[in-house]
């Protein structure tokens, strides 16, 4: 089904935060959550605020809650089954949980490949790995924003254990070769960890046809509550020394989880998946949050198009990152003004009510080789299901004021 600009204007009415006067442009840092994900979260509290586990209905109540959970981001992830979906607090707790799980499984000199374009998240809790003797390996990131794919075949050898990639990037929108990286790890029988937390709200992702064995994302980022979720293959996390309580269940998916999660928040997040899935056809949930995330993706390409195309054509303006031309490619646009540092126009916009983020994002490192941050980052532009042909002009409109 495809989804039109007539949809994304029906999608708004089931946004509380945008019956306000502002134009939300910072997706790519989070989004603003429907109105269903808001009644799950606070059914929750209402109806079976209960821990797990208990010989009594509220608690059973709650278990089964989680188990749908499990199965309704299985279906969104394209993964086998519920067991290999794990919470936690964030993608960055979780994979911090996991590197240090992966990390007691390696002898020194072993190696990890993390890249210059990755969110520190998928960076630091790998670069820990250093105190215990691993040698971290970075593939290059080029000017044009993408990865140097020859560097990235050279350094995945024989020492390579984990290759720590992002599957898009949260500050240029590049999205990334995961089928080489896949080609690559399995060559030398190494891990493939994949940060999708940008990817996840803008493409259907098949973690099965990916052959990840481990990928990491984000309910804040695809219209849900702040919950981190791990996918493990089959088998994959149940090999892993990881920080457990005697007392903790250590099958998989329970195995990395630690103390009580946030029931409430991952049933407003099993909530913000059937509410995409709702904007799709199909006759299993699956089927219908493919269609659905296909219809948002080409909708949202369009309109960064529109808006790449725009933007460049301001006095001053340089977009960084690849171009349109790829269907491959989120819907995040990054600039750089002459004359005003990222945070001064994000500053002016914001006074506008066009909320823009600027800086690196976390994406430290990128917007080091890129040789941006002494002139304070970028100014980020996030597509939403919600962002409208209007946000884009109101947004073009302050930029002219500042070029
Ligand atoms: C690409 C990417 N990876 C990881 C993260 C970290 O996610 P979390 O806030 O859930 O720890 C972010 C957050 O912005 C991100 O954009």
């Amino acid at each position: 089904m495809a989804f039109t600009a007539d949809h994304s204007e029906r999608c708004r009415r089931d946004f509380p935060a945008l019956q306000r006067d502002l134009v939300f442009l910072d997706g790519p840092g989070g989004v603003q959550v429907p109105t269903t994900v808001i009644q799950a979260v606070a059914d929750f509290y209402e109806t079976c605020n209960v821990n797990t586990h208990g010989n009594f209905a509220p608690s059973r109540e709650v278990d089964r809650r989680m188990q749908i959970a499990r199965e309704t981001l299985a279906a969104f992830l394209g993964a086998a089954g519920p067991e290999c979906i794990s919470f936690g607090q964030n993608m960055t707790t979780l994979n911090f949980a996991l590197s240090a799980a992966i990390g007691r499984t390696l002898q020194e000199g072993d190696e990890v490949l993390i890249t210059q374009l990755d969110h520190e998240a998928n960076r630091g809790p790998w670069l820990r790995l250093q105190e215990r003797g691993a040698v971290i390996q970075e593939v290059k990131l080029k000017e044009s924003g993408e990865l140097d794919l020859a560097d990235m075949a050279a350094k995945v050898t024989r020492r390579t254990k984990v290759f720590a990639i992002g599957a898009s990037s949260n500050a240029l929108g590049t999205v990334n070769d995961l089928a080489l990286a896949r080609r690559l790890t399995r060559a030398v029988d190494a891990l493939l960890v994949v940060d999708a937390v940008h990817y996840a709200p803008h493409f259907p992702i098949d973690v099965s046809a990916m052959d990840a064995d481990f990928l990491l994302c984000s309910g804040y980022k695809f219209y849900g509550p702040h919950v981190g979720v791990l996918y493990s293959k089959p088998g994959a996390l149940d090999r892993l020394p990881t920080d457990r309580l005697s007392v903790q269940d250590p099958a998989a998916p329970y195995r990395i989880e630690t103390g009580t999660l946030n029931h409430a928040a991952i049933d407003g997040m099993r909530a913000a998946v059937d509410y995409l899935a709702s904007w799709g056809t199909g006759g299993t949930l699956r089927e219908r949050i493919v269609d659905a995330m296909n219809g948002i993706s080409a909708y949202e390409h369009r309109l960064a198009q529109v808006y790449h195309d725009e933007v460049r054509r301001l006095p001053g303006v340089r977009v960084w990152g690849p171009d349109f031309t790829s269907r491959v490619r989120a819907p995040t646009v990054s600039i750089t003004l002459d004359g005003h540092t990222a945070g001064e126009a994000a500053t002016a916009l914001g006074a506008l009510g066009v909320c823009v983020w600027d800086g690196n994002f976390y994406a430290a490192r990128a917007v080091d080789v890129l040789g941006l941050a002494a002139r304070g980052g970028l100014l980020r532009t996030g597509i939403s299901m919600y962002t409208t042909q209007r946000d884009i002009g109101r947004l073009l409109e302050g930029l002219e004021t500042l070029a």
